[in-house]
């Protein structure tokens, strides 16, 4: 008999039939929003799950569903779980590393170039129609990108990705902080410079921030960081929502502390906090830093054959990993 699994969210149908080869699947293809206890409810009797960033795995949930045996994150962030509550229960955790990386560092430039020249701003103001006369020579003016000092605020797999393109392909100058320094050869390849926490914030024209959420990188970006940095830097947060305040970053926006933010994840998300939709020198996008297709039928694929690994010992699941 197949072992039951549940899938919490939509996923490819490419997906689901592969799963549905080798378990007893309960989908959620209309993408319903599960409460906790709905979740917990369509989890019992169920030895897997295909989890994604919304769905909280944690001790009470663990609690009530005894036959989980595995949680497959669609995700290379996996702070919506409780790990050392899975372990003490052994309970197998994945997520889903490598496969985004190059596609969320696109991301994470993409955005960078769209805050720091304005690019979403100057859309609105073509659609409003406000353009009326060509050629004028203030007319929403930015940062340049090329040749700037590019800082990078956690220095893992996608850190090290936007910074090659920053070095090799902008002749920018990059500076990091992280952790840990990172080898000399990696540094080299990157080229990249080992700063401490208050020169990166000091220094950086545009600061991309990649670290992991936790407890310790809660608010590691509030006030006194961002009175740091130059009033004319750009912000960019691809990582998770709660490593910058964003409160203390609207308030930096609209008082001219910095000059702009791109954020693609936010502090209880998706509700986000309605000044900074107001703030026009803020570009707003809804976490979708891994979001090319080929790339997210990848993270879904590669979630799905983890749990066909630890559930039917087809092979060796993907270890979890670091998260950026
Ligand atoms: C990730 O991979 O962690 C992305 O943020 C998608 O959740």
């Amino acid at each position: 008999m197949k072992q039951a699994i549940l899938v919490t969210r939509a996923t490819f149908p490419e997906v689901l039939e592969k799963l549905r080869g080798a378990f007893e699947v309960t989908d959620n293809q209309r993408d319903v929003l599960w409460t906790q206890a709905e979740l917990i409810a369509r989890l019992q009797g169920k030895t897997g799950a295909v989890t994604h960033g919304s769905d909280k795995i944690d001790a009470a949930l663990l609690d009530a569903c005894p036959e989980l045996r595995a949680v497959c994150n669609v995700g290379v962030g996996y702070n919506n779980i409780d790990v050392a509550a899975c372990t003490a229960r052994g309970v197998l955790v994945t997520n889903t590393p490598d496969v985004l990386t190059e596609t969320t560092a696109d991301f994470g430039f993409a955005l960078l170039m769209a805050t720091a020249r304005r690019i979403a701003e100057s859309d609105r103001y073509v659609r409003a129609r406000q353009w009326d006369k060509t050629g004028v020579y203030d007319m929403l003016l930015g940062a340049d990108i090329h040749g700037s000092t590019l800082g990078i605020f956690g220095m893992g797999r996608i850190g090290q990705a936007i910074a090659r393109r920053g070095a090799h392909g902008f002749n920018m100058r990059v500076i990091y902080h992280n952790r840990s320094r990172l080898s000399a050869d990696i540094e080299r390849e990157c080229k990249a410079g080992y700063v401490d926490k208050e020169s990166l914030f000091r220094q950086a024209d545009h600061l991309i921030v990649v670290v992991p959420y936790s407890p310790s990188s809660h608010h590691a970006i509030g006030g006194a960081e961002l009175r740091l940095m130059k009033n004319s830097a750009t912000l960019i947060n691809i990582a998770r929502g709660g490593v910058i305040d964003d409160g203390a970053l609207a308030q930096a926006l609209l008082d001219g502390t910095i000059a702009a933010a791109g954020l693609d994840v936010f502090e209880g998300e998706p509700n986000v906090r309605p000044d900074l939709l107001d703030i026009p020198n803020v570009v707003l996008t809804p976490h979708i830093g891994s979001a090319s297709i080929r790339t997210r039928q990848a993270m879904a694929l590669l979630a799905a054959d983890n749990l066909a690994a630890i559930c039917n010992s087809t092979g060796k699941p993907a270890p979890l990993t670091a998260v950026n």
